[in-house]
């Protein structure tokens, strides 16, 4: 039977450089959609697809974000005092098990494939799941218990993949496309940002991977690729040379490059809409600003 996956790393040692200075001290992954820390809905979107242990990459200056993770008794306590039910239950879903987290340390900004290598040895001989916290995805079914199933019938290597405008392939690790079985492709390579003009295909990889340990050894000697960076888009197209088999998973749901401003705003307006305590004035506004406008 295949093994269950049950560990999933979370990249967050970016410098997140974009969204200064708010990230001077603040994580970028602690900064909110609304009132929820994008690290929030990674988790939220872990614990629905079952994962069990959470690994975070980090780096210096991101204490926040590990704070995030403690229980607050205090709190919980004042509230319970207070009869805030609601935001008790809200915070009490927050927590996480004792030892279910933990925290490496990227020391070098080496690449995305080096953080996930960081974490070789609390994967062991396992499948895993990686999560970029960055790529916020709205659906239905979380977008990783989607990827669980297919993964489930497939087995092999499993990378989330989306329809980008050609012009933005270049911004993405892009899937060469051997087989289109509609959400399930077969592929006979991926590139990670090719230059433009040179995509195999307009088939992204979005921040969700469900891998095989052995994609972990290939990381062992990887040398560095596009941006002089050490990349996972590698490390697993390099799977396909031996016996591996990798495939890309057409998810339902709406992307958000939470990692861009303008990505940011959206998510923000997207989940504020989806409130009931916030829709109506949330849209009326948004009514009258493009009134205003046009
Ligand atoms: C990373 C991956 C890339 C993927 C992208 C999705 O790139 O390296 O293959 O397409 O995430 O968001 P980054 O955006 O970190 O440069």
């Amino acid at each position: 039977m295949r093994k269950k996956v049950t560990k999933a790393i979370f990249p967050v040692a970016g410098l997140g450089t974009r969204f200064l200075p708010a990230t001077k001290s603040v994580p970028k992954e602690i900064m909110t959609l609304v009132d929820r820390p994008l690290v929030q809905y990674a988790i939220d979107e872990a614990r629905a697809a079952g994962i069990k242990e959470f690994i975070f990459v980090t780096s210096r200056g991101k204490g926040a974000l590990e704070d995030y993770f403690d229980h607050s008794p205090v709190l919980e306590q004042e509230l319970r005092k207070k009869g805030k039910d609601a935001l008790l239950q809200t915070l009490q879903d927050t927590n996480m098990d004792s030892g279910a987290i933990a925290y490496i340390r990227q020391h070098q900004a080496l690449g995305l494939g080096h953080a996930v290598w960081c974490a070789r040895r609390l994967i062991a001989d396992e499948p895993f799941a990686v999560i970029l916290p960055d790529d916020v995805i709205a659906a239905e079914k979380p977008c990783l218990q989607q990827m669980v199933e297919a993964y489930e019938e497939t087995g092999g290597n499993m990378v989330a993949a989306m329809e980008v405008p050609k012009e933005k392939a270049s911004s993405y690790g892009v899937l060469d496309v051997k087989e289109d079985k509609g959400e399930i492709v077969s592929i006979n390579g991926m590139v990670e940002k090719p230059p433009e003009g040179e995509a195999p295909s307009n088939l992204a990889v979005i921040g969700r991977y469900i891998l095989t340990p052995s994609v972990m050894k290939n990381l062992h000697t990887m040398k560095s690729g596009a941006g002089g960076e050490i990349q996972l888009t590698d490390a697993i197209a390099a799977e396909l040379k031996g016996n591996g088999d990798v495939y890309g998973y057409r998810f339902k749901g709406h992307r958000f490059d939470c990692g861009s401003k303008a990505g940011f705003l959206q998510a923000t307006v997207a989940f504020a809409l989806a409130r009931d305590d916030l829709r109506d004035d949330l849209s009326a506004y948004l009514d009258q600003t493009v009134e205003q406008a046009t």
